[in-house]
């Protein structure tokens, strides 16, 4: 009997002609990196503005338009102010020390979320490093702080109903289109909308993320926590997305 040659299934391979435009991270598990490690949890929010420098650098490399990371969510504030304070400090030294390299990758800055919240050197911090890479047009990293889902759309909701009160607008011309474009996301046009969500640590929900962009996303979740990702595991995502079939509510184009 002819030997049977046992061949590996075929392993999927990146497609760089199908990288994502829009990639959007949870980035979770800081805390339970620095628990397992017997450090306290801000020792994991410290590693994990590394895997954020390493990470933004490998979504450049790879064609990615936008790279939206979840920092700080309207929630956050439930949080031990110690902590709270650790969080607030980060931008600053992630700007501080990192700016001059995403200038160099050509990577815009964004924000999404109320900054008016934050100590008034974070958003100084935030805001000039908006200003060193707004002439950069690369890839766009935009930061979600102090962002929370539900409060994006209570505030485009606020925007449209001013104008209605004004005169300006009539309730039936309200669309999606116009929904889109009062959301804090509306800077990102024309990716407003995430191919792919991400999120690491083995938890599986949106913790109020991205709420109305993410209606035909790709989930991928992921087991590792935050400080351990790197390029390699945005890489063996993006194939996981590339595996997907996205019909938007048509059908099966194969
Ligand atoms: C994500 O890690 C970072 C922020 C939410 C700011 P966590 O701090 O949520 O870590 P876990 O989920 O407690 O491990
Ligand atoms: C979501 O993570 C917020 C960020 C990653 C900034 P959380 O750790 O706050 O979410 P929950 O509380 O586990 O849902
Ligand atoms: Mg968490």
């Amino acid at each position: 009997m002819a030997k049977e040659i046992k061949q590996d299934p075929k392993q999927p391979k990146l497609d760089m002609a199908r990288i994502p435009n829009h990639i959007a991270i949870i980035m979770d598990g800081n805390g339970r990196w620095a628990q397992a490690r017997h450090l306290p949890r801000v020792a994991g929010h410290q590693q994990g503005m590394d895997t954020v420098k390493k990470v933004t650098i490998a979504a450049s490399d790879l064609g990615v338009k936008i790279l939206s990371l979840y920092a700080f969510s309207t929630e956050n504030w439930k949080r031990p102010a110690s902590e709270v304070s650790f969080l607030m400090n980060l931008p600053i030294r992630f700007f501080n020390s990192f700016v001059p390299d995403l200038v160099k990758n050509n990577v815009k800055v964004t924000v999404m979320g109320d900054i008016s919240r934050l100590p008034k050197k974070t958003q100084q911090a935030v805001y000039d490093a908006m200003k060193d890479t707004e002439d950069c047009n690369g890839m766009i990293l935009n930061f979600a702080l102090n962002y929370g889902g539900r409060d994006e759309i209570v505030r485009a909701t606020r925007k449209l109903a001013e104008q209605v009160q004004a005169g300006d607008l009539q309730p039936k011309q309200i669309n999606e289109k116009m929904v889109d474009s009062h959301l804090m996301s509306a800077q990102l046009a024309p990716y407003t909308d995430p191919d792919l969500l991400i999120r690491t640590s083995g938890e599986e929900r949106l913790s109020n993320f991205m709420l109305w962009q993410v209606a035909y996303s790709e989930f991928v979740f992921m087991k590792e926590h935050w400080p351990d990702f790197n390029g390699e595991l945005l890489k063996k995502a993006i194939v996981e997305f590339q595996q997907r079939h996205r019909r938007f509510g048509g059908l099966k184009n194969k």
